[in-house]
């Protein structure tokens, strides 16, 4: 059945917002558990719908999976002999799902992935990701709409420059690296929080892996993995989301979990335009300062930049902000889904090229919109918190795939935000 969120518009949100691990690392944690053979015990995962694909995915590899969405808890009993085939079936409904092709190249020497669909925001290519195995020694090639990659002699270490420092081809090369023979050198990777999540347990692991969180990556490979028990790194995309909700409603949310080093650029950002930012003992806190707050420009970059998943809250935060702005994105090529849905709530928005401008009103106002991936559905619901009456937001399972009881969290606020059947919604 179809949901969509009746929000009400109007209110500060006050009060604090618990963050827990981040599915952009849990997903590609629960692949890393496939390097070794035995229990690995992954905590604080969040309760969200990608953790049971990717739990599907791994049973079907022939892995005993039992997980505990309540306390967050997955346990993976890995065996000896894996498959390799992770059908389109559950890739599709995952793109995350392609991060068991380094794990599986590694261990059984031969992955068949196939080649994902996922979120609507632009075409991603996997050349990266190929080029990578490639230089380690695999065959790597695409047929009937599967990435096939065959290693039968195992993977020897080598001297690889990423043209881009793509998140997923790094965590694909770095977790291939891991049992190959040698030394493996990645240069131009990427330093989100979650790879240096993903290294910090491949270590505990017994990999040899230095320079995570720097643009380069030193792996010696070693001829075993063994299990290990992590816990998930906080998500910063949720933080960051709960720092632009108390930011656009003029409130003050205590982000509890949240982690404000992991969010230097938005938070800058947040600060510069007058709101203010507190480490508390539990995390940190934003308050919006007395008046309506700056608008201000955004150009989003690989980490340590702003994060492209933060781009829909700066749309909105600027659409209701005082002033015009420019947000610039870099990353992806479709990712201004939220301004078409956000001009239906009358903000002032131009699409150019990979630029939106934005011309600041002081209320936004209710009317239905439709989220199209995760982070424009949250955004969403954030613009109907600052329209005058009542919108609806459909598309309320893309928002689950992020935001765990996203409305619960919000009314715990002091937002009016219920989940209700979709009844406009035609099969
Ligand atoms: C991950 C995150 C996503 C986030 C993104 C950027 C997960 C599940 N998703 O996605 O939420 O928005 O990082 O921070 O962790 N590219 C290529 N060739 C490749 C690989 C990537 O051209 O082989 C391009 C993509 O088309 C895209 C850009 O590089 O334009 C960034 O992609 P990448 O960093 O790989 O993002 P994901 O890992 O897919």
């Amino acid at each position: 059945m179809r949901e969509r969120f009746r929000v009400v518009g109007g209110g500060r949100l006050t009060g604090e917002a618990r963050v827990v691990g981040a599915k952009n690392s849990a997903l590609k944690l629960m692949a890393v558990a496939l390097l070794a053979p035995g229990v690995t015990t992954l905590t604080n995962v969040p309760e969200i719908a990608d953790v049971v694909i990717m739990a599907e995915l791994l049973r079907r590899l022939g892995v005993a999976v039992e997980h505990d969405p309540v306390h967050g808890v997955v346990r993976l009993d890995v065996p000896q002999t894996l498959g390799h085939r992770a059908d389109y079936e559950l890739v599709r409904a995952l793109r995350a799902s392609i991060s068991v092709l380094g794990p599986l190249v590694a261990r059984v020497g031969e992955a068949d992935v196939a080649v994902p669909g996922g979120d609507a925001i632009g075409s991603r290519g996997l050349d990266l990701h190929a080029a990578g195995l490639e230089a380690l020694g695999a065959t790597v090639h695409v047929t009937h709409g599967y990435l096939v990659a065959k290693a039968p002699q195992g993977l020897s270490g080598a001297d690889i420059r990423l043209d881009f420092p793509s998140v997923g081809a790094t965590e694909n090369v770095l977790t291939a690296s891991v049992l190959a023979s040698g030394r493996t050198t990645i240069e131009n990777v990427a330093r989100e929080p979650e790879i240096v999540d993903i290294a910090e347990m491949l270590v505990e692991m017994g990999a040899r892996v230095q320079g995570a969180g720097t643009s380069r990556l030193v792996v010696d490979g070693v001829d075993a993995l063994t299990p290990t028990t992590h816990r998930v790194v906080p998500d910063r995309i949720a933080a960051g989301t709960w720092a632009f909700v108390a930011a656009t409603t003029r409130g003050s949310i205590e982000v509890v979990g949240g982690v404000a080093e992991h969010l230097g650029a938005p938070l800058a950002a947040l600060r510069a335009a007058g709101c203010r930012v507190e480490p508390t003992e539990r995390g940190f806190r934003v308050s919006a300062g007395p008046h309506r707050p700056r608008a201000f420009d955004v150009a989003t970059l690989p980490y340590p930049g702003f994060p492209t998943d933060l781009q829909p809250f700066a749309l909105t935060y600027n659409a209701v902000a005082q002033g015009s702005a420019m947000v610039t994105e870099n990353l992806f090529e479709a990712r201004f889904r939220t301004v078409q849905e956000l001009a239906r709530l009358g903000a002032d928005a131009q699409i150019d090229g990979h630029h939106v401008m934005t011309h600041g009103v002081p209320l936004l106002s209710g009317a239905p919109v439709e989220s199209s991936d995760i982070r424009s559905g949250a955004a969403l619901v954030l613009a109907g918190l600052v329209a005058e009456g009542e919108t609806l937001v459909s598309g309320v399972h893309h928002i689950d795939r992020g935001y765990p009881r996203f409305e619960q969290a919000l009314c715990a606020l002091g937002a009016d935000v219920q989940r209700e059947p979709d009844d406009d919604w035609f099969d």
